[in-house]
């Protein structure tokens, strides 16, 4: 017997384990009431008196080995549990996970500021648009050709719902529930049907702005441009209108800022011209407002739309336009400081 404790003492000194049901099999092993202890308890109550001398004290011992064992085999267990789910408080904050505005929200917002700041309210309106608000209404002949599938994305092929095309419905929507005076923008998404590549994509963004009232002119219009020019570029920005076309304006215009870049010198992103194109205006056509029921002999109105792609690819020297979409956090990153 002897022998015996001498070998399961042995086995109690190498038991080590990190496992719970492990350590639970251990106690129900040693400890449990048809476990080896009380097996060996037995064993002593039926031996002799000098038997009983010689194994008291290894017996003893033994016990107190084994419970101490498993004592101490469970509270690591649980002091390992405890200290992962501990949590540091006086840590410092890792920045790491902050995230950014988009590029084109931060030009988008700054758009939006300065027109509010001169009484322009916003409006919203409908990604997928019908024929009337996106071209008929906006006097777009039948055979136009941004009215051809190659051109816009029509809604399950049907001709008359479509993936707006501009912003420019947006105009549209107001006229026909708001009466003159108005002054609004509607910034947001739109969709043509292009292949994809640095300088195209099938979805960008606009900004919108629509005024109507009383003698309404061009000189208000060009008053409005140079505010904008200025505000979004820099105070030394000059402008120039050049003539265009578009089927909702009468007269319309392209807009070219001076260039920042090269502050009129010539550079690639000007083409060397020193002046760059930024969006498209004019005065509202007078089919327009009729479409709207808006008498054109009482009011007049400009309209100018701009890409907001564009603006963001000149003040940020952007020069692919997939970057955009891509959402790539190595380009995302490096706005995370503007608002
Ligand atoms: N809708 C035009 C486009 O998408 C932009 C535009 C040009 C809007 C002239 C206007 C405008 O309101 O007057 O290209």
């Amino acid at each position: 017997m002897l022998e015996n404790i001498q070998n399961i003492s042995a086995e109690i000194d190498k038991f080590n384990s990190q496992d719970t049901t492990e350590i639970e099999n251990f106690r129900i092993k040693y400890l449990g009431k048809k476990g080896i202890l009380n097996d060996l308890f037995e064993q002593f109550k039926n031996a002799s008196g000098e038997e009983k001398r010689a194994l008291g004290k290894p017996l003893n011992e033994l016990k107190t080995k084994i419970t101490e064992k498993y004592n101490e085999q469970k509270s690591l267990i649980e002091d390992n549990t405890s200290k992962k789910d501990f949590i540091d408080m006086t840590l410092p904050v890792s920045n790491d996970l902050l995230g950014s505005r988009h590029p084109i929200n931060i030009v988008m917002n700054r758009i939006i500021d300065i027109f509010k700041r001169v009484g322009f309210n916003i409006s919203y309106g409908p990604e997928i648009e019908d024929d009337w608000h996106n071209f008929s209404a906006l006097n777009f002949p039948q055979d136009h050709p941004a009215r051809d599938m190659q051109d816009t994305f029509f809604v399950n092929k049907n001709p008359d719902y479509a993936l707006r095309t501009h912003t420019s419905s947006v105009q549209i929507r107001v006229m026909e529930n708001t009466k003159p005076p108005i002054r609004t923008i509607s910034p947001g998404r739109v969709f043509r049907n292009e292949a994809i590549s640095a300088r195209a994509h099938c979805i960008f963004h606009q900004v919108e702005a629509l005024y109507i009232d009383k003698n309404v002119s061009m000189a208000d219009l060009k008053q409005l441009l140079l505010y904008f020019a200025k505000e979004m570029f820099g105070s030394s920005t000059e402008i120039r209108l050049r003539p265009s076309y578009f089927p909702f304006t009468e007269p319309s215009a392209e807009l070219d800022v001076s260039c920042n870049i090269c502050k009129g010198k010539g550079c690639n992103v000007c083409k060397h011209t020193g002046w760059l194109e930024i969006l498209g205006c004019g005065m509202v056509d007078p089919n327009v407002l009729k479409n709207c029921n808006i008498d054109p002999d009482t009011y007049t109105g400009y309209a100018l739309g701009m890409g907001v792609e564009r603006i963001a690819m000149l003040e940020y020297e952007i020069k692919d336009l997939r970057l955009y979409f891509e959402n790539d956090i190595r380009f995302l990153k490096q706005f995370s400081t503007a608002l």
